[in-house]
């Protein structure tokens, strides 16, 4: 029986970076069954809901989802629960995608496409495991209230809650320490345990799951220095570890570190290797539909796709391999074009990936 994969393309650019990486996908010989589904704005102007119920049958019956972008400025007066972004929130939710990993890598033939300097980010590669299905993203309640009590009474009040139970904090521990220990064996767990009561929770249970790795170096560190320390030393990281929110926020930063956000790929993983991949970048509505994107990422991540939900590692370096060689012959979209290398569009950076697949 053919594996069942959904391609969720979604708004902007997603559309023609998914169809870049769906090619790469179907050039590779496996029985591979592609349904293709509308989400985010896209589904919201064909149905009336960024995550239709059909789309999130056909996720959640596929081995992985390959996903494009969501989001465009003329959708940002809906009420928040229309919005293009509760696709991908509740696309999480519903599949208990909790480990979000983005890796940060450097790619040597871009190594001027950093702000920073090259010694500082040459050869950087790390990984940053955020949990996705908790904190202050999803804590109950939410909302807006009036203030009964103190010096803030009767005045109209936002809050959100934040929290991490046990169990969430033990399974992306979990996978952070594996994943440590198949690289350099270091782990950095980010909280901001001088001031959150979740953080320091977060910080006791990851001490303690340490114990059932003594071959992986645990440390801990702050927000605030962790977002320090990206720019003044990226290099020292390996893996990273954190909560949802500061996920966030951290892995926009690591990504920016390379300079070239169009080639970063993501993996949002579940307990049964069920997975959405995606590229790190987001729908780019400028660009939308001019064959200006850059499909690396989503290719990429197709190949993540391959390696985490389908246990295809040979054909995943067979795709990351086929990128490499492209960037060497000197292949650049826009957004990593520099001097002396040739400007091709989409397309022709999706033609140029399926020719070097050997
Ligand atoms: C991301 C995005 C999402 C998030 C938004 C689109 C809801 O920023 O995947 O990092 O905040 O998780
Ligand atoms: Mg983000």
């Amino acid at each position: 029986m053919s594996t069942k994969i959904a391609v969720l393309p979604g708004d902007g650019i997603g559309t023609e970076i998914t169809e870049q990486a769906a090619r790469v996908l179907t050039a590779l010989g496996l029985d591979l069954d592609l349904q293709h589904a509308p989400v985010g704005g896209a589904a919201y102007d064909l149905h009336g809901h960024p995550l239709p119920p059909a789309t999130l049958e056909l996720a959640k019956s596929s081995a992985a989802v390959l996903f494009g972008a969501v989001g465009d400025w003329k959708y940002d007066s809906l009420a928040r629960e229309l919005r293009p972004e509760q696709a991908i929130l509740g696309l999480r939710k519903a599949m208990g995608l909790f480990a979000n990993f983005r890796p940060a890598i450097l790619y040597p033939q871009l190594a001027n496409a950093s702000s920073l300097k090259p010694e500082i980010v040459s050869g950087l590669d790390i990984l940053i495991i955020r949990e996705l299905t908790g904190d202050i993203y999803f804590g109950q309640p939410r909302g807006v209230r009036t203030v009964s009590e103190g010096n803030f009474a009767g005045e109209r009040q936002g809050f959100d809650t934040m929290h991490y139970a046990e169990s969430e904090v033990r399974r992306i521990a979990h996978v952070a320490f594996q994943a440590a220990q198949k690289r350099q064996g270091k782990l950095c767990s980010v909280d901001k345990a001088n001031v959150l009561e979740t953080s320091q929770f977060w910080r006791d249970i990851m001490i303690d799951v340490a114990k059932e790795y003594p071959d992986v170096a645990l440390s801990h560190m702050y927000v605030d220095n962790a977002a320090m320390q990206l720019v003044r030393a990226p290099k020292e990281f390996d893996v990273i570890v954190t909560g949802n929110l500061f996920g966030d926020i951290l892995s926009d930063e690591a990504a920016m570190l390379t300079g070239s956000i169009g080639m970063l790929p993501s993996a949002s993983l579940n307990a049964s290797q069920q997975g959405l991949y995606e590229p790190s970048h987001g729908s780019a509505p400028d660009i939308a539909g001019q064959n200006k994107a850059n499909p690396l990422a989503t290719i990429l991540s197709a190949a993540m796709l391959l390696r985490y939900s389908l246990n295809e590692n040979a054909q995943a370096v067979r795709v990351e391999n086929a990128v490499r060689k492209v960037l060497e012959q000197g292949l650049r979209t826009a957004d990593i074009y520099e001097a002396g290398t040739q400007l091709v569009g989409t397309r022709e950076m999706g033609d140029a990936v399926l020719k070097a697949l050997d």
